[in-house]
């Protein structure tokens, strides 16, 4: 399947063929990247004006293109401009950026709707005009809580998650792994004076690709005096985004192995369930909600396009998405008929397109549509979509407590039915599986880190964790008694 969609497709896909007017959108589901932000390595991780700007813009973007009543792609009777908060589900998790960049893209979407419309007489002839020119308050669920709390609490525990615990690991004592760790620690040591400030010795290498490329990236970004270091040219950072890449590619999705089996993508095999319930939602109560929005890490992101096989359409979506990436999921029908509430499309006249923008989309750089699981097509019927999703998306607890070989908890409940992986679970805690020449007790840790990092993508979590309050090497030193482990593994990923 896959090698046929490489053949069918050139570089890029059919882009921008969409503006048919005859398409009415009746849904979308977005998931949206977080604004800039300052480094992780210097926590806390703070989100910035920059970083307002952008989820603010995107907001903005999307309103004009599903929301404005002069909008090309107009949901389906939404409300314009005041919002109706049955018609919109917006969920993030617990973190300061994640948040913040929520809000910050809601403004956008729905921004103030000014004095006229904000204010109301009161019985005794009394005008009130709501504050901040109208400021639109609209909820954000915690993906841990709140409605289908029951499908979700999971999420929050997915540091719980056995299997993908292993299969993380599995990344580090790879070939493709131990051949990079070797052969760019020369250029990593060289450049150690860039560095040193942050990382000691043993982290500069191709182990924290990551959080040293984004030191780098934010400095590159904020820091005016930064720069006159040669060390850093383009060049030299060039090259260590391509690692930063590949190492974070290679904990989102393992390309040997088939989407059904990749439990290390598990954050997008979760959300792909949810924007499935979504959706599947908004057809069958007719369009009573319209629109979902979540936010979360990068990770999430590279694990759907790796289920999603997009990494055969286009190399670049190996790549960590930039700040403020989104991806849509737009559900419209073309049939003749005009949508109301007394004339839904059935199924069968229901379509989904796949839109991504790298970074903040904006009326210059708009979201391209690619096809998913390699079916050529940028929009697909709503039943290959959903056979399409089924195949790796997590709906319900019993499922992830399978995949994940989990036993306690909220997982005893389906104990004996998936007890063929309490072998798997138990490695796991043992760290017993480790062949990178690490002791087993680094690789546990390795492991519950990467989990972290992949599958929730916490800043939060894991300063709570510990042993990531690294902001200098005086301060490590104080801490080191304190820490069970290195801590240059990699860190959060959101
Ligand atoms: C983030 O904000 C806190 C105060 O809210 C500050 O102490 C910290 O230095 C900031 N971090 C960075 C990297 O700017
Ligand atoms: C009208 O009602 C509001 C709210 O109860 C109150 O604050 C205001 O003082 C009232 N105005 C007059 C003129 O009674
Ligand atoms: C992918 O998974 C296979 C086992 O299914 C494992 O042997 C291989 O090392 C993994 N590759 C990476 C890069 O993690
Ligand atoms: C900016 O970069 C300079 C030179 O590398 C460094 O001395 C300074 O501490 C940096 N400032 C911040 C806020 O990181
Ligand atoms: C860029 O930096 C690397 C080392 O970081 C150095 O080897 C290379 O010569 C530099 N290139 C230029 C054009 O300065
Ligand atoms: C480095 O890249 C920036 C843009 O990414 C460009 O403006 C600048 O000219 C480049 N510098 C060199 C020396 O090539
Ligand atoms: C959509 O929801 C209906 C009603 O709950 C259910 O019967 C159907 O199986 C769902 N479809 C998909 C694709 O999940
Ligand atoms: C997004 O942009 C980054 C560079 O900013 C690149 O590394 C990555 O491959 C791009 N991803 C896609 C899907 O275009
Ligand atoms: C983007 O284009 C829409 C029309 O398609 C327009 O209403 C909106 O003002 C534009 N936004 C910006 C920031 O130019
Ligand atoms: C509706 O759109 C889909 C996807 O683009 C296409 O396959 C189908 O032929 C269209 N149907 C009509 C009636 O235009
Ligand atoms: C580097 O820092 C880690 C903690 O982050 C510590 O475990 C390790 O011992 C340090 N290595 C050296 C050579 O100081």
């Amino acid at each position: 399947m896959l090698s046929l969609t490489t053949l069918a497709l050139t570089a890029l896909p059919i882009a921008l063929a969409q503006s048919s007017n005859d398409e009415q959108v009746i849904g979308v589901y977005m998931f949206h990247r977080h604004g800039d932000r300052t480094a992780k390595m210097t926590p806390p991780a703070n989100f910035t004006g920059l970083g307002y700007e952008e989820v603010h813009r995107s907001g903005q973007y999307y309103r004009s293109r599903y929301i404005a009543p002069d909008a090309d792609f107009r949901i389906n009777g939404v409300n314009p401009d005041i919002v109706k908060q049955t018609q919109i589900a917006v969920s993030s998790p617990e973190d300061v950026v994640l948040q913040d960049s929520t809000m910050g893209f809601l403004q956008g979407l729905y921004p103030p709707v000014g004095d006229d419309l904000a204010t109301t007489t009161l019985r005794n002839g009394t005008e009130i005009t709501a504050p901040l020119d109208g400021y639109q308050l609209i909820p954000v669920t915690q993906v841990d809580s709140g409605t289908d709390s029951e499908n979700n609490a999971w999420l929050q525990s997915a540091t719980g998650c056995g299997q993908a615990t292993i299969s993380s690991n599995q990344y580090f004592s790879s070939k493709e792994y131990n051949d990079l760790l070797a052969s760019t620690q020369d250029f990593y040591t060289g450049l150690t004076p860039a560095l040193e400030r942050t990382f000691n010795e043993s982290e500069i290498s191709y182990k924290n690709a990551y959080t040293i490329w984004d030191l780098i990236n934010v400095a590159q970004i904020h820091n005016s005096t930064y720069g006159g270091s040669d060390l850093i040219n383009n060049t030299s950072f060039e090259q260590l985004t391509g690692l930063a890449n590949a190492h974070e590619w290679g904990l989102a999705y393992n390309e040997s192995e088939s989407a059904t089996e990749n439990v290390r993508a598990i954050s997008a095999m979760v959300l792909a369930g949810e924007i499935v319930e979504f959706l599947n939602k908004t057809i069958t109560s007719e369009g009573k909600q319209k629109i979902g929005v979540q936010f979360g890490a990068y990770a999430t992101f590279a694990s759907f396009f790796g289920l999603a096989g997009l990494q055969n359409v286009n190399d670049d979506f190996r790549g960590v998405v930039d700040y403020a990436s989104s991806m849509t999921f737009e559900l419209f029908t073309n049939s003749s008929v005009t949508v109301s509430a007394d004339n839904y499309p059935s199924e069968d006249e229901i379509y989904v397109r796949f839109l991504f923008s790298n970074g903040t989309a904006t009326n210059e750089s708009e979201p391209t549509p690619y096809p998913l699981f390699g079916s050529g097509q940028t929009a697909i019927s709503w039943k290959e979509f959903t056979a399409g999703m089924d195949n790796f998306a997590i709906r319900d607890n019993e499922h992830w407590c399978t995949i994940c070989g989990e036993t306690d908890g909220t997982c005893a409940a389906y104990a004996s039915e998936s007890s063929g992986n309490d072998g798997a679970s138990a490695s796991a805690s043992s760290g017993e599986k480790s062949g990178n020449g690490l002791s087993p007790a680094v690789n546990g840790v390795i492991g519950a880190m990467v989990t972290l990092a992949v599958v929730l993508g916490l800043e939060a979590l894991i300063l709570v964790v510990g042993g990531f309050r690294v902001v200098s090497k005086k301060r490590l030193a104080a801490a080191a008694a304190a820490t069970p482990v290195n801590g240059g593994e990699p860190k959060s990923a959101a």
